[in-house]
């Protein structure tokens, strides 16, 4: 393994994602002693030394709901602040003189994309690229030509395997068991297939709104915030080959020529949404055509999946928060027991809930007791939180594996490129997006896509 890192560098300190994702992090990593070196803040804002701290505790005790005091000390004497702007050299300089004792410093660009450009540029000119590893965040680009620029503009100054592209989904325990559901059991491989399966739902649903950072999503929307990556990447991970050899290398690529095989996304299955007042947030364009919601139907072609949907739907103020990937098997062959009181016959269902309340369930059909013999549904759950115990948190496992050089839980350049082509004819649609009232699941049209979907059963 390559050395670990020896300083950190947070571009975006002041900024929504470490508040929420980056300092709890960072504090958790301290805590496992996985933190002896220098972190050093960066923004445009001016923050001195304690308002960093102020900052810190903040978002420590929001993610935790109690701060630990030694753990937290020991995280504040790594933490300096640089204010400065991104555009001018005497920044990069400045910071050149904070990492002189530093060889391998790690860059963490949690900035806007605008800002992308200039960051990188300003390290390479500063003599910083040469020995670091740099860290990007999403969006990479806003559709598949900005991202080959972006990526052109990171492979000039940083060499590829310095290079870490986050897709935080990657980083969950419960998306990375989904390798290990598929590949280490042999119980459901056989029917892991069009001839057995109905179809296979990705519900990506928010409880919330756009929380305080609706300008920045007002450019965005839902497809190119979590449809384009988060959930292009579960559906590799669900559709894709079982990989030609062990280990992480032949993983990797096999989930990319899944992503290959993927069709383009058709506006003509695709419902876009925008809840009910969005366009009078501070931030929102008065005429925002901004989808906060999309939903969508997705076809591989692989022999495997041949003519089978996928469908995925994701929003901002739905009924509740969960990640839930829902496969409907096809009904028995032949219908010899009818359900009990004659209500609907219920296909068997697998869940796997990726989000808060991580866990599988399966549901099967039972006898119904009484003297007729008729079927009533049953659910197996399992709760990765009773049976695993404590599973450490996606960008903590992130962070520290770019410290340590290790790229397999990071996004390959190819695969994003494929999630671009993949989402390209559905970006920037000039149709009015369909409003929908909050707390529900969307525009009413959305609900025809797909024959039934199944709501998340944990929200
Ligand atoms: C982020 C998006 O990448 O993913 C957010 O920018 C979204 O808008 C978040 O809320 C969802 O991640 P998680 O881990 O909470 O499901």
């Amino acid at each position: 393994m390559d050395l670990r890192s020896d300083a950190v560098v947070l571009f975006g300190v002041t900024g929504d994602l470490v508040a929420k994702k980056l300092f709890p992090a960072l504090y958790e990593l301290t805590r496992r002693g996985r933190l002896d070196m220098p972190v050093i803040g960066v923004a445009r804002s001016r923050w001195d030394h304690q308002q960093l701290i102020t900052a810190a505790r903040k978002s420590v005790l929001e993610a935790n709901g109690r701060v630990d005091d030694e753990v937290f000390e020991a995280l504040t004497r790594r933490l300096t602040m640089l204010s400065g702007d991104y555009a001018d050299p005497a920044t990069y300089r400045r910071l050149a003189e904070a990492l002189s004792a530093a060889e391998r410093p790690l860059f963490y660009l949690a900035i806007p994309p605008a800002v992308f450009t200039p960051v990188v540029d300003g390290l390479a000119a500063a003599g910083l690229a040469g020995r670091g590893r740099v860290v990007v965040e999403k969006p990479f680009g806003r559709d598949l030509a900005s991202s080959y620029t972006l990526n052109e503009a990171l492979r000039a100054a940083f060499a590829p395997e310095r290079i870490f592209r986050i897709d935080h989904y990657l980083g969950k325990e419960s998306v990375e068991g989904l390798r290990v559901f598929r590949f280490a059991n042999r119980l459901f491989e056989p029917l892991w297939n069009a001839e057995h399966i109905a179809n296979i739902q990705i519900t990506l649903a928010e409880g919330f709104g756009t929380e305080g950072r609706a300008g920045f999503y007002d450019r965005m929307g839902a497809t190119r915030d979590v449809l384009q990556n988060h959930m292009l990447q579960v559906v590799a991970l669900l559709a894709m080959e079982p990989p030609a050899a062990a280990g992480d290398e032949a993983f990797r690529a096999e989930e990319v020529r899944v992503l290959r095989q993927v069709r383009p996304l058709s506006p003509e299955t695709t419902v876009r949404g925008q809840y009910a007042g969005y366009r009078l947030e501070p931030g929102v364009a008065a005429d925002s055509n901004t989808e906060t919601f999309v939903a969508t139907r997705l076809l591989v072609d692989s022999p495997r999946w041949a003519g089978m949907p996928f469908y995925l739907r994701t929003g901002k103020l739905m009924p509740g928060t969960a990640t839930e990937v829902v496969v409907e098997f096809r009904a028995p062959e032949r219908d010899l027991v009818a359900p009990a009181g004659g209500g609907e016959r219920q296909p068997n269902l697998l869940r796997f809930r990726l989000g808060r309340n991580d866990g599988i369930a399966l549901s099967l059909q039972t006898k119904e007791p009484g003297a007729e013999v008729a079927s009533r549904t049953v659910e197996l759950p399992i709760d990765f939180d009773a049976v695993l115990g404590h599973r450490r948190e996606a960008y903590e496992r992130l962070l520290d594996d770019a410290l340590d050089g290790r790229h397999l839980r990071f996004a390959r350049e190819e695969a994003i490129e494929q999630e671009w082509r993949i989402v390209e004819p559905i970006l920037d649609l000039p149709e009015p997006v369909a409003s929908y009232p909050r707390g529900s699941w969307g525009p009413a049209e959305a609900e025809a896509l797909a024959g039934r979907w199944h709501a998340p059963t944990r929200r």
